[in-house]
């Protein structure tokens, strides 16, 4: 018999853990104050482009598990388990906006007359989670009935939902023998699948969601800082990776140079690490992250830079062709994407710029998107490969007669350089060999 569970906050996170969870034959409200994503819910339209969500979101209402409200009281008389999925975006010194955890506490603790458990599950600078135990308890008549615990998520966009159904571990801070215990019902289904459990204090979960973002940013700029002396030196930054990541010790994963890393996650968190660093007196975390989203910003720049140097230092009057839009490959996410800054980057320098991606819709001053490729490469002084959807990966380099100049800048190190260059392009990858030695600005 499953439990009764509401998720607070159906956006990204909280719809898929909503779906996860009547999957796993829960009785489940999802919660939003948005009404029309709640309706769009309930009529079995998904509001984020995930890969089985939608299909799965209609079983899981079809089985009568699962519905969605916007009624705080409706929630609080039905579930033993709240979780908290709501957004804590990046305010705008860096630090996390926790108003809307702050929202959640207001019209949810009035309501909570029984013992319940609320779990966390958004990302919080450490701290947050005790400070809201001590808020929820104040103020709903419970009192000390309301139990507090935290546990992240890992989840990765375009592969959310297998990620919730098949995580590869689960991670929980509690503070008593019965959060756990109910924390166990809860996921009884990936634990009888052999999924790990981590259980800790409240704070010990709160800064492993951090820590794991935080390490994942941090390899990407370690080998995008080396994808540059790499190129100071004529070295083959793909090389170095493959080399380093044979050792067990440091793994082949987030080893992939390219325009920088982007997304609604990793910048936010690193940038909301620094924060807390600096607030818990611990400057060198605080530098150690900031330097990571410097690397992050300086590789931005710097294939901003060496698009230039492809179009002969001078970008006004010449058109490009951007292939991809999308933070990363599968998703039509462009929050923070390294792709759209180097593309604007260039509408800047006056260059013509047509961005074509299979997914993502864009709505930016100074950048043309096309429907097809075709449009975007037609005429083109130079293509930018800047994400790398699977589909650029397979383009036949001898098919394409649009663009002006047979010139590809390659920042995702993903193309198959030797069948372009046989194709007669000119072919630039960061951090890898130059055709003829390195143009001279790069
Ligand atoms: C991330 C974490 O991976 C996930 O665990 C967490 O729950 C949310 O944040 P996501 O934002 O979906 O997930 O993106 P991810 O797949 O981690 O990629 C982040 C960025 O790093 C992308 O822009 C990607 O292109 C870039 N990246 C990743 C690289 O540039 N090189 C790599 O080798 C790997």
């Amino acid at each position: 018999m499953g439990l009764r569970i509401a998720v607070i906050g159906v956006s990204y996170l909280g719809a898929v853990h909503a779906v996860g969870l009547a999957s796993w034959g829960h009785q489940v409200i999802g919660l939003d104050i948005d009404p029309a994503k709640v309706d769009s819910l309930n009529q079995g339209r998904a509001t984020i482009a995930e890969p089985g969500l939608e299909s799965a979101l209609r079983r899981q209402l079809d089985s009568g598990r699962l519905r969605f409200t916007t009624d705080y009281a409706e929630i609080a008389d039905f579930a033993e388990v709240h979780f908290i999925a709501v957004g804590t975006p990046a305010a705008a010194d860096g630090s996390a906006d926790l108003s809307q955890l702050d929202a959640v506490v207001e019209r949810l603790a009035p309501l909570l007359r029984r013992p319940c458990l609320i779990v966390g599950k958004s990302t919080v600078p450490v701290g947050s989670a005790a400070d809201l135990r001590r808020r929820f308890r104040q103020l709903a008549p419970a009192g000390d009935g309301v139990e507090l615990a935290w546990n992240p998520e890992f989840l990765r966009e375009s592969q959310a939902l297998a990620d919730t159904l098949a995580p590869d571990r689960l991670v929980w801070g509690v503070e008593s023998e019965a959060a756990s215990a109910q924390l166990r019902q809860v996921y009884a289904q990936p634990i009888a699948d052999g999924v790990p459990v981590i259980e800790s204090d409240l704070a010990t979960a709160e800064i492993v969601k951090v820590a794991a973002n935080a390490f994942l940013a941090t390899k990407v700029s370690f080998i995008n800082a080396l994808s540059q002396l790499c190129q100071a030196t004529g070295a083959d930054v793909v090389k170095v990776a493959n080399a380093l990541g044979r050792d067990p010790r440091i793994g082949r994963a987030f080893l992939d140079a390219g325009p920088g890393f982007g997304g609604g996650c990793l910048p936010k968190d690193v940038a909301a690490l620094a924060h807390r660093a600096d607030q818990l007196g611990v400057p060198q975390l605080a530098e150690l992250a900031r330097s990571v989203l410097a690397v992050n910003q300086s590789q931005r720049d710097w294939v901003g830079q060496l698009a230039l140097v492809c179009l002969g230092g001078a970008a006004t009057g010449k058109a490009v062709a951007i292939l991809g839009a999308s933070f990363k490959p599968g998703t039509d996410d462009t929050r923070d994407s390294p792709a759209l800054s180097v593309a604007t980057r260039l509408a800047e320098a006056g260059a013509e710029v047509r961005v074509y991606d299979p997914a993502a819709r864009l709505n930016r001053a100074g950048l043309i998107q096309t429907d097809t490729l075709e449009q975007a490469l037609d005429g083109a002084d130079l293509v930018c490969h800047l994400t790398e959807w699977p589909q650029f990966a397979q383009l036949d380099p001898t098919r394409l007669t649009g663009p002006r100049r047979r010139v590809l800048l390659d920042a995702r190190l993903k193309l198959d350089r030797r069948a372009w260059e046989e194709a007669g392009w000119t072919v630039i990858q960061p951090g890898r060999p130059w055709p003829a030695g390195p143009p001279a600005g790069a």
